[in-house]
C-alpha cells in the first residue's frame, strides 16, 4: 500500500501540461504530499530542454507528483530523479524484461524509451522547498507519429489493453517505496540500484561530445548527477545533460 503517494488525485479531461498546473498551483492551494495531478490529454506536453511530449488522448499516462523534499540539500536533488526513474522502471519490469534507466531519466525497454521524467523543483534555502515530478509513460499508444526517435510503449509487451488505473496504482507504490527510502536516508541503496539499472553501464560503446566520438565505458553518475564515461585514451571525463550523445 502506498502510503504518500497518490492518496489524493486531481483527474483533468484536458491540460496544456501537468507540470505547468502543478507548478502554477502548488502554492495557492497547499495540497498534501504526494498528490496528484493527471490528465487525460496534454495540450502542451513538455519534455525536457524545450521539447514536447507526445500522446494520443486516454492513452498513457500523463502526470505530475507533488513532493516536500524539504530535508534534502539543493545539491543532492539529482536524488529525486532517482527515485522516481527507479519506481517507473519497477513498474515497467512487471510488464517485461531489459529494463534500463538511460541517464539522466529516460526509462528504456531495450533500446527505446517507454517514459520520460520531467522534474521541476523550488529551492528554499539551501534545500529542497517542493518537487513536482512530471512522469509520461506510454501504455496503450501503438504508433507514434510526433517524431520522438525510439518510443515504445507497454502495449507492445501485453497481450491486451492495460487498464491505466492498474499502471497507476502499481506506478504510486513503487515510487513510494523508493520515496520513503530516500526519507529515512538509505542513499546507498537508491545509488546502488540505480546503477544497476544504469543503460550501457560498464559496457564499452560509441559516444560523442564537444571533441567528436569516442569509445567510452559508463562508469557512473556523482552526486550532482553528472554522468561518467571512462574514455578509451584513460580520461574520466563528466558531463552534464545534453553535452554528450549516445551513437
Ligand atoms: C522527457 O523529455 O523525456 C520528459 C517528458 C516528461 C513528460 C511528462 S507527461 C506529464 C508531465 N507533464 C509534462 O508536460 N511533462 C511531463
Amino acid at each position: 500500500m502506498s502510503e504518500i503517494i497518490g492518496k489524493k488525485i486531481i483527474k483533468l479531461d484536458e491540460v496544456d501540461s501537468t507540470n505547468n498546473y502543478a507548478t502554477k498551483n502548488i502554492e495557492k492551494y497547499n495540497w498534501s504530499e504526494g498528490t496528484i495531478v493527471l490528465a487525460r490529454q496534454q495540450l502542451k506536453g513538455r519534455g525536457q530542454i524545450n521539447s514536447s511530449w507526445e500522446s494520443e488522448p486516454n492513452k498513457n499516462l500523463l502526470f505530475s507528483i507533488v513532493l516536500y523534499p524539504q530535508v534534502l540539500p539543493a545539491h543532492y536533488q539529482f536524488l529525486i530523479s532517482k527515485v522516481i526513474a527507479l519506481g517507473v522502471a519497477g513498474v515497467a519490469k512487471k510488464y517485461t524484461d531489459n529494463v534500463f534507466i538511460k541517464w539522466p531519466n529516460d526509462v528504456y525497454i531495450g533500446h527505446k524509451k517507454v517514459a520520460g521524467i520531467l522534474i521541476e523543483n523550488s529551492i528554499m534555502g539551501m534545500n529542497i522547498g517542493w518537487s513536482v515530478c512530471g512522469i509520461g509513460l506510454n501504455v496503450n499508444q501503438r504508433k507514434f507519429t510526433g517524431g520522438a526517435p525510439n518510443p515504445v510503449s507497454l502495449i507492445h509487451f501485453s497481450e491486451k489493453e492495460i487498464q491505466l488505473d492498474d499502471t497507476l496504482n502499481m506506478l504510486c507504490e513503487e515510487i513510494d517505496g523508493w520515496y520513503r527510502i530516500l526519507l529515512a536516508g538509505e542513499i546507498d541503496k537508491i545509488d546502488a540500484a540505480y546503477a544497476d539499472r544504469l543503460y550501457r553501464y560498464n559496457e564499452k560503446a560509441l559516444y560523442s561530445d564537444n571533441n567528436g566520438t569516442f569509445t567510452g565505458t559508463i562508469a557512473g553518475v556523482n552526486e550532482i548527477g553528472q554522468l561518467l564515461i571512462r574514455k578509451d585514451t584513460g580520461l574520466m571525463a563528466t558531463y552534464n545533460f545534453k553535452q554528450v550523445e549516445y551513437l
